[in-house]
């Protein structure tokens, strides 16, 4: 459960607001002034501070001065009234969270809380890396497959860098937690990390969203408002699902790109700006330019560095891998013990397309988890949990020809890489020697009469593509 300090010295606006986030499932905490918050942010640090600008004693700039000192990534959210709102922008500028102006609508204010709660969330809990299952604290990037081992050189390769990362991948591959991992190895890690994502804000609010805009800028422009850009100066900004961005949008994306700096709506001043860009889509952008719909010299800026997210499909050996992290997570989240998975149901899971990638396993999981009574997770249960019939999860030859036919396309579709053939073989070999120990329960003997293969070749595959075997008792 997240929890909230409000500070502000207005009792009645304390006690009912303290009332209002209960109701709405958060743990509050208040205090009466700027040192009193402080005080108690450095006994334990809430998950977000609701702050006043107008307090008795030292006032908001200066307490969110200092609360910023103690934990820089916690998000703040400042309350001002209509002639206080310059100390909220200086605020804004210094790295708080966002502002709302008292009397503040409801149903607007909680939509930032959610928002802030989640921008901390993002900047604060870790994403681990490729480390062994009882070392992972949160949330982690699991695979062991080559394709994501290039994943993990390419985020250390970029981490002592400010380079513009373009994360591409299918819906669902991981190109959030990618970017989060990203930015959490950055030399920036210390600063904000904002996310934007282009698709889920209205074309028509995106640009004053991204830029800000000066009073008088448009009907409604009551105050100046400052943008995520330059309220993320010296951090990063994650723009999720850039594919989506208006094609004007692009054009100013495209000059804070070249020039490092920014204009607000309806303003003449430029603004440099310091920040790192990560973007992500899921969106064919090649195509898109044909169509006109997205930028050349834009796609040419973003693309420098892109990493390529591999589909689930691609990285099948690292199936049962990550069936087995989202059984213990899943299972410690719903406070059950683990039942584990049948063999036929991981075989199951491991010849499944998942068109949805990693979301689409991780919610077959969870739901069925959610209905096991306590046996290991059976082909049934499976089958229930995708809503399907077990037939419709095994692949026929044919379909299993059109993905080995359009992952190879993609593969190809990227240009010259070292290698490619060999370790498209070494891929084929290692998919298949691990299915073939699935099958057998691990018995190397057995793979390796299936297989039709001598067993000390096996032994060398199973050195060569670092196979984890784990023994079943049959
Ligand atoms: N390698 C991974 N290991 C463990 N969990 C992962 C991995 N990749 C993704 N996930 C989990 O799968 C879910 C989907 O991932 P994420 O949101 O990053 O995908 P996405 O590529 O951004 O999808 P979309 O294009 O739909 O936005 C998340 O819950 C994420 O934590
Ligand atoms: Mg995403």
């Amino acid at each position: 459960m997240s929890t909230i300090l409000i500070i502000d010295d207005d009792d009645q606006l304390r006690i009912s607001f303290e009332r209002l986030l209960k109701e709405e499932g958060y743990q509050v905490c208040t205090a009466a002034s700027g040192e009193a918050g402080i005080r108690m942010l450095t006994e334990s640090i809430p998950d977000l501070v609701v702050l006043d600008v107008r307090l008795p004693g030292i006032n908001g700039l200066e307490t969110f001065r200092q609360i910023h000192q103690i934990e820089q990534k916690l998000p703040v959210i400042i309350m001002t009234a209509y002639g206080t709102t310059e100390t909220a922008i200086e605020a804004t500028k210094m790295g708080a969270f966002d502002y709302v102006i008292k009397p503040f609508d409801i149903p607007q204010m909680l939509s930032t809380i959610a928002q802030a709660l989640e921008a901390g969330r993002f900047m604060r809990s870790p994403v681990d890396m490729d480390v062994a299952p009882d070392k992972i604290h949160g949330e982690a990037i699991i695979g062991k497959s080559s394709a994501m081992q290039e994943v993990y050189k390419a985020i250390g390769r970029v981490s002592a860098t400010d380079a513009t990362v373009l994360i591409r991948g299918e819906s669902g591959s991981g190109k959030e937690l990618v970017a989060r991992a990203l930015y959490q190895h950055s030399i920036r890690s210390q600063k904000p990390f904002l996310v934007i994502n282009c698709v889920a804000i209205p074309d028509t609010l995106l640009e004053s969203e991204l830029f800000g805009y000066e009073k008088g800028a448009f009907t409604g422009a009551t105050h100046r408002r400052v943008g995520k850009i330059e309220q993320a100066s010296g951090g990063t900004v994650f723009l999720d699902e850039i594919g989506d961005m208006p094609m004007g949008l692009q054009a100013k994306m495209l000059r804070l790109l070249q020039e490092r700096s920014i204009e607000r709506l309806g303003g003449r001043e430029t603004i440099p700006v310091d920040v790192r860009i990560i973007a992500a889509t899921n969106r064919d952008l090649e195509v898109l330019i044909t169509k006109g719909q997205f930028r050349e010299d834009l796609y040419y800026r973003l693309k420098v560095i892109t990493i390529w997210l591999p589909s689930l499909r691609e990285r099948t050996g690292d199936i049962p891998l990550l069936a087995d992290y989202f059984m213990t997570r899943f299972s410690g989240e719903l406070g059950i013990e683990n039942p584990g998975i049948t063999r036929e149901a991981m075989s199951m899971l491991v010849s499944s397309p998942w068109p949805g990638n990693i979301r689409e396993l991780a919610n077959t999981l969870q739901k069925a988890l959610i209905f096991n009574r306590g046996a290991p997770l059976s082909l049934t249960d499976i089958a229930q949990a995708t809503g399907g019939d077990v037939k419709n999860l095994h692949l026929t030859e044919d379909a299993c020809d059109d993905s080995i036919r359009s992952w190879i396309r993609g593969l190809l579709s990227r240009g010259t890489q070292e290698n490619l053939f060999e370790n498209c073989m070494d891929h084929f070999g290692s998919v298949m020697v691990a299915e073939a120990l699935n099958l057998t329960g691990g018995n190397r003997s057995q793979a390796a009469k299936l297989l039709g293969m001598s067993r000390p070749t096996l032994h060398a595959k199973i050195d060569k593509y670092n196979l984890k075997i784990e023994t079943s008792v049959k």
